[in-house]
């Protein structure tokens, strides 16, 4: 029998493209790939790739043109683009760099094992339709390899608000929500593979309406599972922040503590102007009420400085909504025109204006992350533990709000929630010392960890 060929996948961008190079990756093993870290041995190389701003899109070309060497030596080394950039642009990515030799879109790549093979035809071959099947019905099921302790699991995909600003809209079609059955049955296989904590992703999760089914409905579905401890959700939009949904976070103890919720400007002109379709007091109305029924919870946002338009008066207002909030931690990013966006036409802000306000607001918004980090210290919570760390004697576990915690252990099972103190905050992770079976800190408690999952 001939060894198995071998793929390499680079991931860029979000949770979702995160979820899709691992169905590639089962879909490819079907057709008998296995994966490798090995880029240059290597048969089948695959970027998914992210188009949200200039730079993650022109990272993509810069990878190529190191390909190019690798190719050279290779010629039968097969090269595909997947992902955002790929639906952005299609063939003009083959025109510009001769060496790939398959475009797949995000919403075709259960078509791509009759492509590679095309390709190994010495075809080259783009498919960017939005396809009427679904493509989740087409997918092998995960292959039987364990899955990771903290599974992600997309069920919800696109988005139709169309910010000015933004690309994902064109790149990841219209919003579709998956069949809850699907959905339940896909989660009960990760947990039956070894996941513990499942995070549920779309480009507007908590748009999710499929049948009578809203996400609070699922995520009360999820929380039925035996052995899933943990439940999570991202990316939200404001607008659909629907009281149910806040009901669920007081209701469910296995949702987790932490809220993903980008408002990006603090004013009102500016959320205009970027048609987000909220105000700033129904973003703070729902923190209010959030905070009320889950107090504690941490929240996060991402922030978009530099729209076109921004004075510094708007900005004013960014910052000052930060500081009546207080932020777990926050993204933020300058403004980045993207071709075929209403914003791109618009009249930019200067360069160094931008970076300015960029380096000021993420001075407060480290601050503040470095604040709730420190909160943590000193106190005992339950810590689901992950993976080994890079260090020899390490292993990383998170929070329920999220924070990687770094500890001194290396015979800790992977898939435990155990009661770790928090002896240090470092730059973006927590340190962590298990001493057996101290209690936790109240008044938090992780139902799960009563249960069975504590060695006693
Ligand atoms: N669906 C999510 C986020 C998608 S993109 C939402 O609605 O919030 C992730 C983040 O990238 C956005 O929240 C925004 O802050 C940032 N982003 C998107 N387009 C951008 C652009 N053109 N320039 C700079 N940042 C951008
Ligand atoms: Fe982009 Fe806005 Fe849709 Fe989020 S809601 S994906 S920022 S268009
Ligand atoms: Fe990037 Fe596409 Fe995700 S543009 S952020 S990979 S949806």
């Amino acid at each position: 029998m001939s060894a198995a060929k071998k793929l390499f996948i680079k991931t860029y961008g979000c949770q979702m493209n995160v979820y899709d190079s691992e169905r590639m990756v089962d879909a490819m093993g079907a057709s008998g790939y296995e994966t490798t870290t090995d880029v240059s041995d290597a048969d089948l190389i695959l970027l998914n790739t992210c188009h949200i701003r200039e730079k993650a899109g022109e990272k993509v070309y810069s990878d190529l043109g190191r390909l190019r060497k690798l190719k050279k030596a290779k010629p039968d080394l097969l090269i595909g683009v997947a992902g955002c950039v790929a639906q952005a642009e299609g063939a003009e990515i083959i025109r510009r760099m001769p060496i790939v030799d398959l475009v797949v879109g995000p919403q075709t790549y259960h078509r791509l094992p009759d492509m590679v093979r095309k390709t190994e035809l010495g075809l080259k071959v783009v498919d960017t339709e939005f396809p009427a099947e679904d493509k989740f019905d087409f997918l092998p099921r995960h292959a039987k390899t364990p899955a990771s302790v903290s599974a992600f699991l997309t069920i919800q995909e696109g988005c139709d608000k169309f910010c000015s600003f933004c690309v994902v809209p064109y790149t990841r079609g219209q919003e579709v929500s998956r069949p809850a059955a699907k959905i339940l049955a896909e989660a009960q296989e990760l947990v039956d593979r070894g996941a513990v904590e499942i995070s549920l992703l779309g480009q507007n999760v908590n748009a999710y309406a499929n049948d009578n089914w809203s996400l609070a409905k699922l995520i009360g579905a999820l929380a039925k599972i035996d052995g899933l401890a943990r439940i999570r959700y991202t990316t939200s939009h404001p607008k659909d922040m629907s009281d149910d949904l806040i009901a669920a976070h007081g209701d469910i103890e296995k949702l987790m503590p932490s809220l993903h919720l980008p408002v990006q400007s603090g004013s009102d002109r500016i959320l205009k102007a970027m048609n987000r379709q909220h105000r700033v007091a129904d973003y703070t109305r729902t923190i209010e009420k959030l905070c009320r029924i889950k107090p504690g919870i941490a929240l996060s946002s991402d922030f978009i400085v530099g729209f076109p338009g921004e004075e510094e008066s708007d900005f004013a207002q960014t910052m000052a909504l930060c500081e009546e909030i207080g932020f777990a931690m926050a993204y933020s990013f300058v403004y980045s025109p993207r071709p075929g966006t209403p914003a791109a036409g618009r009249e930019e802000i200067e360069a160094s204006v931008k970076t300015e306000r960029l380096h000021r607001l993420q001075q407060l918004l480290s601050n503040q992350q470095m604040q709730f980090q420190q909160s943590m210290v000193g106190k005992t919570m339950p810590v689901l533990i992950e993976k080994q760390g890079r260090e020899p004697g390490q292993m990383v576990g998170k929070t329920p709000w999220l924070h990687s915690v770094h500890l001194v252990a290396s015979e800790l099972t992977k898939g435990q929630i155990l009661p770790v103190e928090i002896v240090r905050s470092d730059k973006n992770t927590l340190a962590g010392e298990y001493h057996g079976t101290k209690r936790l800190d109240k008044p938090y408690s992780d139902n799960s960890f009563a249960g069975k999952q504590i060695p006693l």
